[in-house]
C-alpha cells in the first residue's frame, strides 16, 4: 500500500460532508489503493455531530481509512493536508444582506488561507464548494502567499455537469457523446454556460440544437438550476454536488480525456480579458495532476458581453470584500 494522503474538510457534519466522506472511504475520490487520513473541521458547535459522522465512518470499515479525527481548529485540521475540501460556509438566513454573507464568509476563508499556507503539505491542492464559492476562493488564495495559486479551485463542475445533462436531452443523446462544454464566469445566475465549441458526437452542438434555445433557455436552465433545486426540494444540491466534486478530482488527478477538457474556477491571469486576481470559471484541462486554462478559444461578440457580465459580478464580490479589509 502507498503512504496515506491527508484530506481534510471543512463543513464534514453538514449534508455535503456526510455524503462525500463515504465516497471518500469507498476510494472513488483519490483511487481504490489510496490509504487515507480524514481530518474533519468543523465548526465548535457542530463538533458532537462531527464526531457522530466519524463513528459512522468508521463503520463503513473501509480498509483504506487510515485514521479519522475531528477538531475545530484550523491549523490542527490543516496540519500535512494533501488536498483541502472547503465545504464549510455560512449560508445567507433572513434578514442577511449580501455584504453580510461576503464579511461571515470572507473571515472564514481568510482563516482557513493563512492555515493551509501555514501548515498544509507542500502540494497541496484546495477546492472550494462553500459559497460565495468564487470569491471564497480568491480570499483563501490571497491569504496562503506561499502557496501557487493554481493550486486553488472553486468547483463549476457541478455547473459543468447541468449543463452536459441539459445538452444530452435536448440533443437525444448520452452524456457520453458531448465534448467541450464549458461554464464561464461566476457560480450564479450570471455564469455562461457555452455552447459556442461544443461537440455532439463529434458534430458542433450548434448544428444539433437550435441557436435559440442555445442562447436562451439553455443559459437560464443551467444557471438558475441551483435555486429550481432550492425551490423543489427546500435544500441546495447535496448529491449532484458530491458527484461533482468527484468528478473534479478525479478527472484532476487522472487527466482530462483527449479532446474535451472540463470547467473550474481558477485566479485568472488574465486569460481571455478576465481581469487578474478574480476566480472566474473557465475551461480547463488537466495533467499531471494540475489544471491549466485551454487556450486560444474564440470568443465572439455573444459570449464577450456573457462573459463580461459575469466578471463584473466577481469584480463587485472583490470590491465588497476589499471594502470589509478581507483581502
Ligand atoms: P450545510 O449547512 O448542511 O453544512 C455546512 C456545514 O459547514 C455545517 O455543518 C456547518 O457547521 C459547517 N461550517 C460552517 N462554518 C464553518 C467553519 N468556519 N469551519 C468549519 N465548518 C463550518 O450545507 P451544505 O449543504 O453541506 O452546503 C455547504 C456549502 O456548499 C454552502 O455554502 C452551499 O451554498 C455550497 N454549495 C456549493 C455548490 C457549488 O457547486 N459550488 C453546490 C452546492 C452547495
Ligand atoms: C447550487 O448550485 O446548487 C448551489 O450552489 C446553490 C446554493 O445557493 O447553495
Amino acid at each position: 500500500m502507498p503512504r496515506p494522503v491527508t484530506l481534510t474538510l471543512s463543513g464534514a457534519a453538514g449534508q455535503i460532508g456526510y455524503s462525500l466522506l463515504f465516497r471518500v472511504a469507498s476510494g472513488e475520490l483519490l483511487g481504490p489503493d489510496t490509504p487515507v487520513r480524514v481530518r474533519m473541521l468543523e465548526r465548535p458547535d457542530a463538533l458532537g455531530a462531527a464526531e457522530g459522522v466519524a463513528l459512522e465512518l468508521q463503520d463503513a470499515a473501509s480498509p483504506l481509512l487510515a485514521d479519522v479525527a475531528v477538531t475545530a481548529d484550523p491549523r490542527t485540521a490543516f496540519d500535512g493536508a494533501d488536498h483541502a475540501i472547503l465545504v464549510g460556509a455560512r449560508p445567507r438566513t433572513a434578514g442577511m444582506e449580501r455584504a453580510d454573507l461576503l464579511e461571515a464568509n470572507g473571515a472564514i476563508f481568510r482563516t482557513q488561507g493563512a492555515a493551509i499556507n501555514d501548515v498544509a503539505a507542500d502540494d497541496v491542492r484546495v477546492l472550494v464548494i462553500g459559497n460565495p464559492a468564487n470569491t471564497n476562493t480568491m480570499i483563501a488564495a490571497a491569504h496562503a502567499p506561499d502557496v501557487p495559486a493554481d493550486r486553488f479551485t472553486a468547483l463549476t463542475r457541478l455547473d459543468h455537469n447541468r449543463a452536459l445533462a441539459q445538452l444530452a436531452l435536448r440533443a437525444g443523446v448520452s452524456t457520453r457523446e458531448i465534448a467541450r462544454v464549458t461554464v464561464w464566469g461566476n457560480h450564479s445566475r450570471t455564469q455562461y454556460p457555452d455552447l459556442r465549441h461544443a461537440l455532439v458526437g463529434g458534430r458542433p452542438a450548434l448544428e444539433v440544437v437550435d441557436r435559440a434555445w442555445a442562447e436562451g433557455e439553455f443559459i437560464e436552465t443551467v444557471a438558475q438550476r441551483g435555486s429550481a433545486i432550492i425551490a423543489a426540494r427546500g435544500g441546495s444540491s447535496v448529491a449532484s454536488t458530491v458527484t461533482a466534486i468527484v468528478d473534479h478530482v478525479r478527472l484532476r488527478r487522472g487527466g482530462t480525456p483527449p479532446g474535451d477538457w472540463s470547467s473550474a474556477g481558477r485566479v485568472s491571469d488574465g486569460s481571455y480579458g478576465v481581469p487578474a486576481g478574480l476566480v472566474c470559471s473557465f475551461p480547463v484541462t488537466a495533467a499531471d495532476g494540475d489544471w491549466h486554462v485551454v487556450p486560444g478559444l474564440e470568443v465572439d461578440a455573444f459570449s464577450r458581453a456573457r462573459i463580461d457580465a459575469s466578471v463584473a459580478e466577481l469584480a463587485d464580490e472583490r470590491d465588497a470584500v476589499r471594502h470589509l479589509g478581507l483581502l
